[in-house]
């Protein structure tokens, strides 16, 4: 049950049509009763006595719901801390790709839905839970005649199709070490990474299908392993029919060796600490850092922060938009799902293909339930128009979700009606690639959500807004996002480099771990995230989230997209410049310049007023989605750009950027 006094899903305080001061955001949204009714966590009193049992007593928490896996052996001790470094259940045997499938092999889910796929084409696939194991454990057995021993390190680079998958638990089962590179890197970003964590095998396909054409991933392999000493074999999925060049010795088609190997493969029984998978993330130099996780902690966050965020019932389908380059892909399209024995919908391909409704026509032909996508994504939504979301019917849908960025309070609103028809509570997930999961969401049958704020920690994560000298912060005052306690699937190290481990994540503030975020918590205790600290600016001194002020550009009829950052100032010390993209109606002009500048003095104050404003027809992102502040930042300031583009999806929006200087 919602225990707000209101259990109408509509704003509590004030009517919404008075409502667009992005700053002092003030709707809130009580947990539909009839989706509280039947949570896993009903009532935000049930939130607040497990969120204070779980802080008194971690251990038992934790312990609690390792319990419920299968394990070779049981742990002796829940956590050994020597700070900065965990280890969770130590003494303990399992194997995760063991509990993600035989467990429900075992199970009257054995013919139950793991997969539904679809490529761009239409083409669909449906694995069972019996089949994927079936596959899965040819394929372990395909990796261990390759000479793929516990702990070797596996390179993975395949566009969005369940061999991914296969391949990853795969890897699991035998205990080799994943490293999955998203598909639209360069060869370049593959041997960095592959050598960085000295990877035995590439597992690629011959190509990867993207808006009706195809990019030949096997070539861009192959020039990727004329620079990777440490890569005996190359296996290749014929999928697209790509022309490839296969090397004797070297390369191996997955099909000629699927074709012979057993589908009986026992799971190794590996220690808890043993290393699970290692992910590259950009750090803010230019060396990308290879998150390490290892296999037990992940585990134990992974499945219980997927069951209860969002809430996964056996007749859900879950659709995941993200792709398993990037951790949410791992976490919750891979391994928190298919630990809760849950349907995942995947597929292969664009969100605008052949177009804009394409992900609103498999919600309604595949009934999804629940949907979880990125900021990003809903903007282009926006922009593209409501009709191509309304001619489709949605009503299977009962549960949103969002990760990656702060989402902004009017983009969530237009998630919240035009997709969620004002049904379906919305999940703003706050986590990163170092955390393993979820650390602060709603619970969607407990929490009230408001538009912009990820709300409270999940039991068990011990998240705090502090000063620069680590003191907490007082409510509403902006500071920095650390965490106070070690949970179970945080990164244990930056792979092969402890260093900067200890330098980039425990050094800032002692004892903590810094996530790099700016925030505050408001007087309900909400977690708004600012964004990055480097893109929060000082201007007259006052301290500036740009995102905030993005928000309130975002929230202006004309604005389809918006980044702020600031460039030097002799008087301000920073001043802020604006990058606008306008929905396709409108036209930028030094009429809807001032407009605009009058409109972020009124939502938020003169101060954060934007000095200057740059229409843009796109944004430069990272293939992830995540605008590149660092480059606008550069051309704000000089016009030009010098740093590392390698990242950068679209070349042509920093051309297009470079001439839109204020007239
Ligand atoms: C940002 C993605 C606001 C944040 C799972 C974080 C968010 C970084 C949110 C990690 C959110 C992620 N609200 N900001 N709900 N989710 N972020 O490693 O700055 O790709 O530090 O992990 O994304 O990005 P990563």
């Amino acid at each position: 049950m919602a225990t707000d006094e209101t259990t109408s899903n509509k704003p509590q305080t004030v009517p919404e049509s008075s409502i667009s001061s992005v700053l002092s955001e003030k709707r809130k949204f009580p947990p539909p009763a009839e989706f509280a009714k039947n949570a896993h966590v009903a009532s935000m009193a049930d939130y607040e006595r497990l969120y204070a049992e779980a802080d008194a007593d971690p251990d038992t928490y934790w312990g609690g719901l390792a319990e419920q896996f299968h394990w070779f052996k049981k742990w002796e001790s829940v956590l050994e801390w020597n700070s900065p470094y965990a280890k969770w259940f130590q003494g303990g045997k399992t194997n995760i790709c063991y509990n993600a499938l035989d467990v429900h092999v075992n199970s009257w889910r054995k013919n139950k839905a793991a997969i539904i796929w679809e490529g761009e084409e239409g083409d669909q696939r449906v694995l069972t839970y019996g089949e994927l194991h079936r596959q899965v454990c040819k394929f372990a057995n395909v990796l261990k005649i390759a000479g793929i021993r516990p702990g070797d390190r596996v390179a993975i680079y395949m566009g969005m199709v369940p061999e991914l998958i296969i391949a990853v638990l795969a890897c699991a089962r035998v205990g080799a070490v994943h490293n999955v590179i998203f598909a639209g890197f360069s060869a370049h970003a593959i041997s960095e990474r592959v050598n960085d964590s000295r990877a035995k095998m590439i597992i690629c396909a011959d190509g990867s299908r993207r808006r009706g054409s195809s990019i030949n991933l096997k070539n861009i392999v192959d020039e990727a392993i004329v620079n990777t000493p440490s890569v005996r074999s190359v296996m290749v999925l014929k999928l697209t029919g790509d022309t490839v060049h296969m090397h004797d010795g070297m390369d191996h088609w997955w099909h000629d060796l699927m074709g012979l190997a057993s589908d009986e493969c026992d799971p190794v029984e590996v220690d808890s600490e043993h290393p699970l998978f290692v992910l590259y993330t950009s750090g803010s130099t230019g060396k990308p850092k290879g998150i390490l996780h290892t296999t037990a902690g992940y585990m134990v966050h992974a499945a219980s922060s997927f069951k209860y965020v969002f809430d996964i019932k056996d007749e859900d389908i879950y659709f995941c938009t993200a792709d398993v380059g990037w951790i949410t892909g791992h976490t919750y399209m891979a391994y928190g799902p298919l630990l809760n024995g849950a349907t995942i919908l995947m597929y292969e391909g664009a969100p605008n293909y052949p177009q804009w409704d394409r992900f609103w026509d498999i919600i309604n032909r595949h009934k999804v339930t629940i949907l979880y996508t990125a900021p990003t994504a809903i903007r282009a939504f926006i922009r593209a128009g409501n009709e191509w979301v309304t001619k489709h019917n949605l009503n299977s849908l009962r549960l949103l979700g969002s990760v990656g960025e702060p989402i902004n309070p009017d983009v969530w609103m237009w998630y919240h009606k035009v997709v969620g028809q004002e049904r379906c509570p919305i999940v703003d997930t706050w986590w990163q690639t170092e955390t393993g999961g979820i650390m602060v969401s709603p619970l969607p049958g407990a929490t009230p959500t408001k538009p912009g704020t990820a709300t409270r920690p999940l039991p068990g994560i011990a998240v705090d807004v502090v000063h620069k000298d680590g003191t907490p912060c007082e409510a509403n005052e902006g500071g920095y996002l650390v965490i106070k306690k070690p949970w179970p699937s945080m990164l244990r190290t930056i792979y092969g480099d402890n260093e900067r481990y200890e330098k980039t994540y425990w050094s800032e503030f002692p004892g903590m771990y810094f996530t790099g975020d700016g925030a505050r918590k408001d007087d309900d205790g909400y977690i708004w995230i600012m964004g990055r600290v480097d893109d929060v600016v000082n201007v007259s001194g006052h301290r500036l989230g740009t995102s905030e002020v993005e928000s309130a550009l975002v929230s202006y009829e004309a604005v389809a997209e918006a980044a702020v950052v600031s460039r030097p100032d002799e008087i301000k010390g920073n001043a802020l410049v604006a990058f606008v993209t306008l929905k396709d109606e409108y036209v930028g002009d030094m009429k809807l310049r001032e407009a605009l500048r009058n409109h972020v003095a009124k939502e938020i104050g003169p101060i954060a007023k934007p000095d200057e404003i740059r229409w843009a027809k796109g944004l430069p992102k990272t293939r992830s989605g995540k605008i590149m502040r660092r480059l606008l930042r550069e051309l704000a300031t000089s016009n030009e750009i010098k740093g590392d583009v390698s990242t950068l999806e679209d070349f042509g929006v920093l051309e297009n950027l470079r001439d839109s200087e204020e007239d």
